[in-house]
């Protein structure tokens, strides 16, 4: 895994010590899980639920039996994808305490036996090859060091044939939609997100990180590098976020 050399504190100061961005993506998603659900329905006026909603009814046709949920969170996802009863779903997320959280929802939900927990990176999935015929993620790619790595582990443990949906934000290309979104976004909700949590640095995070993303076709061509077929978006919220949908085709080499 590529090394950085600095680490910008939560007081704005640099540590020059190396570091993991992994390492430093868990720091922070540990430190706001408590709040996290809270102030995605606060941030997003709730429009988060009816985006993994989408990503559900697109990929309810499949049939889903085995499922991946990857930088599962609290579970949301998981949550919802439990809905169209597939047979057993893996859940992963490198933070602990987002884990622990999606835990406690999914054993008041009784989903226990469903939906399985495990702390793993998407950097190396710690499953044989082939292990899934869906592998799902929502908003977790534009975390991942290394996004094609990511993409190409996803692939692996895909079964032939079978489906990988991903969830992401981007930025709106109709400029109506978008001068409005980018004010509220990068001016409005690193403040909100900033108070109501009191980790400012990781609502500036998701600003700057959906900012750098490559959404659209540029993503559609990681998922292409990877090796995916019949990959496509689809937009929701006018571009807000994406739904990207990608194959593992068996006759592909
Ligand atoms: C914005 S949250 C999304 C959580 C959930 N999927 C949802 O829709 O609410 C991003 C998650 O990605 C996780 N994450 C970041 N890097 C990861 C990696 N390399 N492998 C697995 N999970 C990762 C974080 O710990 C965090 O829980």
């Amino acid at each position: 895994m590529q090394e950085t050399q600095k680490k910008i504190n939560t007081n704005g100061t640099e540590n020059t010590k190396t570091f993991r961005k992994d390492d430093q993506i868990c720091d922070m998603f540990n430190n706001i899980s408590a709040r996290y659900d809270f102030l995605n329905k606060i941030l997003s006026f709730g429009i988060d639920c009816r985006w993994r909603k989408k990503l559900v009814r697109e990929l309810k046709p499949y049939k889903p039996k085995q499922v991946l949920d990857v930088a599962t969170g609290t579970g949301n996802l998981a949550l919802r994808i439990a809905k169209i009863k597939p047979q057993t779903i893996i859940a992963v997320d490198v933070s602990e305490q987002m884990l622990r959280l999606g835990k406690e929802k999914i054993k008041k939900r009784k989903l226990d036996k469903l939906i399985k927990f495990k702390l793993a990176s998407c950097d190396e999935l710690p499953f044989d090859n082939e292990s899934f015929d869906t592998v799902a993620i929502a908003f977790g790619v534009r975390n991942f060091e290394d996004p094609l790595k990511a993409m190409k582990e996803v692939y692996r443990v895909t079964e032939n044939d079978g489906v990988v949906m991903i969830l992401e934000f981007g930025i709106p290309k109709n400029p109506v939609v978008r001068i409005p979104f980018l004010i509220y976004f990068t001016k409005i909700l690193p403040i909100i997100g900033g108070l109501l949590s009191g980790k400012k640095y990781a609502y500036s995070y998701l600003t700057t990180s959906v900012k750098k993303f490559p959404f659209g076709k540029d993503f559609v061509e990681i998922l292409d590098k990877a090796g995916f077929v019949d990959t496509a978006f689809k937009k929701c919220t006018f571009g807000v976020t994406y739904l990207y949908i990608a194959r593992k085709n068996s006759n592909y080499c």
